[in-house]
């Protein structure tokens, strides 16, 4: 994989598109296996989990292709219940297979989901859900065997956590089961109301989502529709922390407000300007070094966990200590040893991670291992004095299309090597 080259130190400035939502698109792509004849899901960017699942899509005996911007997925009538171990290792999102191949098949078999190592990420509350819905399940050391050979029925559950994964399966598998499903404790993130947007329209019956508690009654058939996902708002609040770590004036068109509440409120806490000149535009101007501010990740409408490390990156330049506190995952800042090869002083302790803000970041040799982290470090290369080298790009090309385009179009110095 190619690595990328940054020359820090330079302003940001001029106004950049936002993508389609990773985190919508995923799920989405798996439940167009639920739908009879070719769902089209459009402006899909080109990211490699996307590329994984339509290689799964494919392993499994369906249809998946690019045309243009959309991508396309049909059913067969030849489907296989085996998602191939390369495949589901490669990415958490094939656990979003389950569901369908059960649906398709009447069984699933995936070895353990892959995925960034932020921390120990179980499916416990997918496979306890499933079965209070009449699946069978076998885990394996590696494995887990899902069959369904009289189908799911409705059930009452209640989630322990509000997990976002745990709740699109079961909305997927409550679409097809047999009567009522009510689903309480539920994730309410905005992807997720995605997906019971793309259902809704298929056909499925869905109830509440963005709430707390979801009923569901099972339909016998759901048909394709196309859709067009939401813009992804931890892409743009990985430009948002990037003008704060370097200051600017960027302007960001096909945004959702309202999904960046948390995010835009802790950026206006640093002392960024924030406004919207018309819908779905915002404009961030940072003209000195960001305040030091003190974050809580949380489950949605909270501060997203996946963008605690792109305030800690711009953080790192804040004058004063910042602190910010995950609560969701365990390992979320790897990328903290690799500030410091910057020259920041920053640490973690108890899933805390605490920086002391500098103004001298100097470029330096940084190796990314996780999606998120990997970008936190382009930004804190881009706001350094100097040249920065980052290894381990494969994590941040799961997520960004094109990081170095992504920031090179508003005045960012960075490319690729390989
Ligand atoms: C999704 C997002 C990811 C984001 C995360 C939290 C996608 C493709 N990924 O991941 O970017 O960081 O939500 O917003 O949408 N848990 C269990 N048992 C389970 C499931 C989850 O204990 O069965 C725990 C996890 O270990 C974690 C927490 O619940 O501590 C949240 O996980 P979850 O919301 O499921 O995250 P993902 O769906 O994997």
């Amino acid at each position: 994989m190619a690595e990328l080259i940054v020359t820090g130190g330079r302003r940001l400035e001029g106004s950049v598109r936002i993508p389609r939502s990773k985190n919508s698109v995923l799920p989405i792509l798996a439940a167009a296996l639920l739908c009879e004849g070719e769902s089209r899901i459009c402006d899909v960017p080109c990211l490699s989990d996307v590329d994984t699942s339509l290689a799964l899509l494919n392993a499994v005996g369906a249809c998946a292709c690019r045309e243009g911007t959309d991508v396309l997925v049909c059913a067969s009538n030849q489907m296989k219940p085996s998602v191939p171990d390369s495949l589901s290792g490669a990415m958490r999102s094939s656990v979003y297979y389950i569901v369908p191949l059960l649906y398709r098949c009447g069984e699933a078999h995936i070895s353990f989901p892959g995925g960034c190592r932020i921390g120990a990420r179980p499916i416990n509350l997918h496979i306890e859900g499933l079965r209070a819905m009449g699946a069978e399940i076998e885990t394996h050391p590696n494995t887990i065997i899902c069959r369904a050979p009289k189908g799911l029925h409705g059930a009452n559950f209640c989630l322990s956590f509000p997990s976002v994964g745990a709740t699109e399966t079961l909305m997927m598998a409550a679409a097809f089961a047999k009567g009522r499903t009510v689903l309480c404790g539920c994730a309410k993130e905005p992807e997720i109301t995605d997906l019971a947007r793309f259902l809704r329209r298929c056909g499925a019956r869905i109830q509440g989502a963005g709430g707390t508690c979801m009923t569901i009654d099972g339909v016998e058939r759901l048909k394709a529709v196309a859709h067009t996902p939401i813009p992804d708002r931890i892409t743009a609040a990985t430009v948002l922390f990037g003008v704060a770590a370097c200051g600017g004036d960027v302007t960001l068109t096909g945004v959702r407000y309202s999904h960046l509440n948390a995010v835009l409120h802790t950026l206006s806490a640093m002392g960024a300007e924030l406004c919207r000149p018309e819908p779905g535009v915002l404009r961030i101007q940072m003209e000195k070094r960001p305040d030091a501010a003190f974050v809580t990740t949380g489950v949605y409408p909270e501060f997203p966990t996946d963008a605690g490390p792109l305030f800690a990156a711009a953080a790192l330049q804040a004058t004063g200590e910042s602190m910010i506190r995950e609560t969701i995952f365990e390992n979320r800042f790897a990328c903290a040893a690799e500030f410091c090869r910057l020259g920041a002083e920053a640490h973690v302790q108890n899933s805390r991670l605490y920086i002391n803000g500098i103004s001298g970041l100097k470029g330096g040799l940084l190796a990314s291992q996780d999606l998120r982290g990997g970008a936190a470090l382009v930004i804190a290369a881009l706001a350094a004095q100097g040249k920065s080298r980052i290894t381990g790009t494969e994590y941040i090309a799961r997520g960004y299309e094109d990081i170095a385009q992504l920031f090179g179009r508003i005045g960012a110095e960075l490319y690729w090597e390989k």
